[in-house]
């Protein structure tokens, strides 16, 4: 795992957008994975900005999104369908088209999940996945679990997730309690993986992602046996990372 240190979540946040900027100027057509979630915001915000420099070119480019709450409609502003064209794709030229969110409205979790697996493939698998944090490990919305889900499902959110994202919500019985998510099978078959992380509250789940165990009771634990990722975090976030690394000298 490369780890590239930032001093703040703005620093992250403009590191994290030069790796994205630089896949899609290597190849203009490839297929992006994308997040979303408050650390992946300024990331984006950086991406539109290269665009209307003119620097970057999205019209080329597919997206394909890690989760969608099931339940939601695209229209409802908590929706991740929402969160994706209001951050990203309404500011960029990308086609509305070539991007792909699972489907939360589909009542048939079997059709949303197989779907979304369909056009991952379909797209020929993804160039550079995007991935946040959640405070208890959890990657897209694979949350803690007795073993690694492989592809797109759907998902009961734990309490603990269900708590941390009611901050975007009127109240917490607004949460929806399911989720569709890729699977850790479909994120490790993306070529590279960029994870994005800032803030003191996860800097012990950092920690165990990078140095502990791979276990599926962490699941991005598992991103320590790909062969290209790279973790951008601030200084807050490594900062248990790295007193263990001074002690353990690892
Ligand atoms: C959410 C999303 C994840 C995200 C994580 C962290 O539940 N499903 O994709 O990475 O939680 O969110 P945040 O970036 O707001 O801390």
């Amino acid at each position: 795992m490369h780890i590239i240190q930032t001093k703040d979540y703005n620093d992250m946040s403009r590191k994290a957008a030069n790796i994205i900027s630089a896949q899609v100027i290597m190849k203009p057509d490839c297929v992006l994975g994308l997040a979303t979630g408050s650390t992946p915001l300024q990331t984006y915000a950086c991406l539109i900005d290269a665009y209307k420099n003119g620097d970057l070119d999205f019209s080329k480019v597919s997206s394909i999104n890690l989760d969608e709450y099931r339940g939601l409609s695209h229209e409802n502003d908590q929706s991740y369908h929402y969160f994706m064209k209001t951050n990203f794709f309404d500011h960029i030229n990308i086609h509305p088209e070539n991007t792909h969110v699972p489907d939360g409205m589909e009542p048939d979790a079997q059709k949303a999940c197989d779907d979304h697996n369909a056009i991952i493939r379909e797209l020929g698998g993804i160039d550079l996945q995007l991935l946040g944090l959640g405070l208890n490990g959890h990657i897209g919305f694979n949350e803690p679990d007795e073993y690694f889900a492989k592809e797109t499902h759907c998902v009961d959110l734990t309490e603990s997730t269900i708590q941390a994202n009611s901050r975007f919500f009127a109240s917490i019985e607004e949460v929806p309690t399911q989720a569709y998510t890729m699977g850790i099978q479909n994120i490790m078959m993306a070529k590279k993986v960029l994870i994005i992380v800032n803030g003191e509250a996860k800097a012990d789940i950092v920690a165990k992602v990078i140095l502990g165990p791979v276990t599926p009771q962490v699941p991005a634990s598992i991103l320590q046996m790909h062969p290209d990722v790279t973790l951008v975090a601030d200084e807050a976030a490594l900062s248990v990372y790295n007193r263990l690394r001074k002690e353990t000298n690892k």
